[in-house]
């Protein structure tokens, strides 16, 4: 048994009451001034301004006091979405992007999504394991302390179950906790061009039964877009996953508003994703059905679209959460404070609102709310401490990570110093 109190803190951070926060509570933030945060065996005990809680009993048995020196103390990013299992980066696409060909186009002539199947498939379960896990330490050196993994670069059986047994050896072997989706409708395998139809059938014959079996996934995605996955094709897999016991996720209206977000809404997905493209009704069916918008500017902006309309998501009452979607093509960042920022400058996201995005509604985007997101009594002492006076210096200080430190479960895990 060790006892933690960290002092002289700035703290910010969400409070959990059950359930994402929305509408004008996205940005309901406690700020402690001079605040500290006892923990015990890695679980948060007390939290709140020295001069309230000195006088409680269980600081008579502190084992260690750690000075914050005045340093902003958050609960630790949640990212919750992203492809960080992959084999090999798409750089020389990205500059053919630059010169004017569509990201859709580049998929469609086999490459994108496609080329990064390809290098899944032949590379070996051990250097995807080595590639994987560098990219979590990578996102872990930006502050975050719990996030989400896809497969989807498999497309047949036997490389989506290697990627999902890479995910959670990775999980098993860095301090951080990962959350698996199963992504295998990512794209349409190019030996089905001919009757996607057909693809649509393995994946919910053969796949998700073999997924499910496997046991690693807790969600199941579906990519669904114009040349891609339709509306049907959707919800046949998803309602398959659904039956098998998984969460659904959906990558939704990201190029084109096929009503992807109100099929979200219609099987009561956790969360929906991208969103750039959702209509008025989508929005409000979102809303009434308890789904997450999970929003990914670093797309945007990697892709040069127009930025998901979140300030109106937020007066509509749709709870928003931030991720960096990292991948080889579309979103290539491991870094949180990114993605914050790009929130707060170009989806006009408040620095309190997209601090909530970030932790707590993350971490309900992958039902992980239990263990992390905010600073609760009860949950994970995963922490950060930023070089600044509150949240907004992770817009305000571009381009850098104020991160200095992080803890999980009340354990140094990365410390600028060292
Ligand atoms: O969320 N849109 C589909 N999937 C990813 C991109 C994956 C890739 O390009 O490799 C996304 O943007
Ligand atoms: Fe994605």
């Amino acid at each position: 048994m060790s006892t933690k109190l960290f002092r002289n803190a700035r703290i910010h951070t969400p409070h959990d009451n059950g359930s994402p926060l929305s509408g004008i509570s996205q940005g309901d933030i406690s700020i402690y001034e001079q605040g500290i945060l006892l923990c015990r065996d890695g679980i948060i005990k007390h939290i709140g301004d020295e001069r309230d809680l000195l006088k409680s009993a269980d600081f008579k048995q502190v084992d260690i006091e750690i000075d914050c020196e005045g340093h902003c103390l958050i609960p630790g990013f949640v990212d919750p979405h992203t492809h960080m299992c992959f084999a090999k980066t798409r750089e020389k696409e990205f500059v053919q992007r630059l010169r004017g060909t569509p990201y859709l186009e580049i998929l469609k002539q086999g490459g994108g999504i496609l080329s990064s199947v390809n290098a899944v498939r032949k590379i070996s379960e051990d250097e995807l394991y080595e590639i994987t896990l560098n990219n979590v330490m990578s996102a872990m050196r930006f502050g975050t302390t719990t996030l989400e993994i896809k497969s989807g670069y498999g497309l047949n059986t036997e490389t989506e179950l290697k990627m999902l047994r890479v995910i959670d050896k990775v999980n098993k072997n860095i301090p951080v906790d990962i959350v698996a989706t199963f992504l295998g409708a990512h794209a349409i395998d190019s030996a089905f061009n001919v009757d996607p139809e057909r693809f649509v059938t393995m994946i919910v014959e053969e796949m998700i039964p073999a997924v499910a079996e496997q046991g690693i996934a807790k969600f199941c995605d579906v990519f669904c877009e114009k040349g891609v996955f339709s509306v049907e094709q959707s919800r046949r897999i998803l309602k398959a996953a659904k039956d098998s016991g998984m969460k659904l996720k959906m990558h939704a209206d990201e190029v084109y508003d096929l009503g992807g977000g109100a099929l979200a809404a219609e099987l009561k997905a956790t969360s929906a994703d991208h969103l750039l493209t959702s209509n008025d009704e989508s929005i409000k069916a979102m809303v009434d059905a308890g789904v997450i918008a999970t929003l990914l500017p670093a797309t945007c902006y990697s892709l040069k679209k127009t930025y998901a309309r979140a300030r109106e998501m937020v007066i509509a009452g749709l709870p928003i959460a931030l991720a960096t979607d990292c991948n080889p093509g579309s979103s290539y960042t491991e870094s949180m404070p990114f993605v914050f920022g790009l929130a707060v400058m170009n989806m006009r996201l408040m620095p309190e609102e997209a601090l909530t995005a970030a932790t707590l509604n993350a971490a309900y985007a992958i039902n992980m709310a239990d263990k992390a997101g905010s600073l609760d009594i009860g949950k994970q002492a995963d922490f950060l401490l930023l070089q600044g006076e509150s949240p907004a210096v992770l817009a305000y200080h571009a381009g850098v990570s104020p991160v200095t430190a992080i803890y999980k479960k009340g354990e140094i895990i990365w410390n600028l110093k060292t």
